[in-house]
């Protein structure tokens, strides 16, 4: 089994011409209105809470088998009534636990116990009196951790929440994965909604029912696949997000252009100071597109048997620094994007790629305003590096996989096969300029 596996995973060269993003399913939106071609996102200490108006919005749909199929929804500014309408669908029985993060819990948590209570006259009636629990947790990736998960289960537990509840991620992916995660061994499984608020949870870790925990020894170690009943982004949540936070995001949506959508590297090479500046419709536009690519993979590998593997280009350097830099001093996406400049320039070491896309792929990481060195203080060295890179090489029965880019833009292979000295002197180069 693991060697038809590790055949399978030597095997897999992907290109953007011969996996294309026409798998999955774009429904249209409503209407066409509400999207000024101007508008940011601002920078805000709180959000304005009520509309009035029903706004535009797109759906992208994630095809799973045994009618696990589920909508990803992306708006701008959802009006109360229709956020409220569009998330009961998805409740299974009448207890929520809506649950966020002390930061995230004064910004945006009142406004969703509300959406979620306050049923309206299209509401089927087992949609009606829905009792809204919250739980706010600390706020970190450091929290990310067995400890704090047992508190979601106590408070379920303390609620008498039986299996006909549904569990709410309302944050970034530190809560999404926490979440997802009790919500897949409460009492063996009970119904869970994602509504992301991060760049990094909308356009990645909120879709495909990856969930989990940190464990000391490594990154996302303890954890459950467990696929969400709908992904409810509201990209006007990102208004009180910060910089640093939201260029950590586009990291992930800059690696779904180079593995495998050659044409949205193209779009985001032109449009990238619009999503540092927060325009919102580039934003709506990459999200989106980012949502497509992560469902459409999904869809054809949802346990990570090859090709979802793919999207941890950059993950086993970034998961090694952001490691042994110690929880919450690199942003994960930080540490992604450093990661995804090691995979080019090993790429481009074993004449995998030229000259042109790895400078190409380090332009875009300084345009989305994101590292691609270590920092002066960093503790990573030769040794350390290759010690926490072998995490991932314990779980792939002793081989290192990584995922490197090879041939055209697009295109990518996850393989054992390099040579080993090319690993080495990408480490000693990095380890050299701090
Ligand atoms: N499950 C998956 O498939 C998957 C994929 C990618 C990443 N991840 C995981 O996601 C985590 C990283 O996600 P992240 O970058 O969202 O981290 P995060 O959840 O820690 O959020 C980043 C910071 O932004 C804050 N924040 C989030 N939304 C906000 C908002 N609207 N306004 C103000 N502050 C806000 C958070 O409280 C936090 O301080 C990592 O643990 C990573 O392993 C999982
Ligand atoms: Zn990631």
């Amino acid at each position: 089994m693991i060697a038809t596996m590790q055949n399978l995973f030597t095997a897999i060269l992907l290109t953007s011409q011969c996996l294309t993003i026409n798998s999955f399913t774009i429904l249209p939106g409503k209407d066409s209105s509400g999207w000024g071609s101007t508008s940011k996102l601002m920078m805000a200490s709180t959000v304005t809470t009520s509309k009035s108006t029903a706004i535009d919005y797109d759906v992208v749909k994630v095809d799973l088998e045994n009618n696990r199929n589920y909508p990803i929804y992306i708006g701008d500014s959802f009006d109360d009534k229709q956020a409220g309408e569009m998330l009961r669908k998805h409740v299974k029985g009448k207890d929520v636990l809506l649950i966020t993060n002390d930061l995230i819990s004064p910004l945006h948590l009142e406004k969703y116990v509300s959406i979620l209570e306050n049923s309206n006259e299209n509401d089927v009636e087992e949609r009606k009196g829905i009792t809204v629990h919250t739980l706010v947790l600390p706020d970190g990736e450091e929290q990310k951790n067995i400890e704090v998960l047992q508190l979601i289960l106590n408070k379920a537990l303390e609620e008498a929440l039986d299996r006909k509840c549904t569990f709410i991620a309302l944050g970034g992916g530190v809560i999404g994965d926490m979440v997802g995660f009790a919500s897949a061994i409460y009492q063996r499984g009970v119904n869970f909604i994602q509504i992301p608020t991060s760049v990094m949870a909308m356009v990645d870790s909120s879709v495909g029912g990856k969930t989990g925990v940190n464990h000391p020894l490594g990154k996302n170690m303890v954890g459950a696949f467990h696929q969400p009943q709908c992904v409810f982004i509201d990209i006007h949540n990102l208004s009180t997000l910060p910089d640093r936070e939201l260029y950590s995001g586009i990291s992930e949506i800059i690696k779904y252009g180079l593995i495998r959508d050659g044409p949205f590297f193209l779009w985001q090479e032109q449009n990238m100071n619009k999503l540092v500046q927060r325009d919102s419709d580039a934003f709506k536009y990459a999200i989106k597109r980012s949502c497509e690519n992560k469902a459409s993979v999904v869809k054809d590998d949802e346990k990570e048997a090859g090709l979802r593997a793919t999207l941890n280009l950059g993950h086993t350097f970034g998961h090694a620094i952001e490691n042994g830099s110690g929880y919450g001093t690199l942003l994960h996406g930080e540490a992604v994007s450093i990661g995804i400049a090691m995979a080019s320039t090993m790429s481009l070491k074993l004449n995998w790629i030229d000259q042109t896309l790895h400078d190409r792929t380090i332009k875009i990481l300084i345009d989305a305003k994101l590292p691609i060195s270590l920092s002066k203080d960093s503790p990573m060295n030769r040794e350390l590096f290759l010690k926490l890179m072998s995490v991932d090489k314990k779980v792939s029965n002793g081989k290192l996989f990584l995922v490197l880019l090879k041939g055209d833009l697009g295109g990518c292979l996850i393989t054992d096969q390099f040579e080993q000295q090319a690993l080495v002197e990408t480490v000693d180069q990095y380890v050299a300029e701090i």
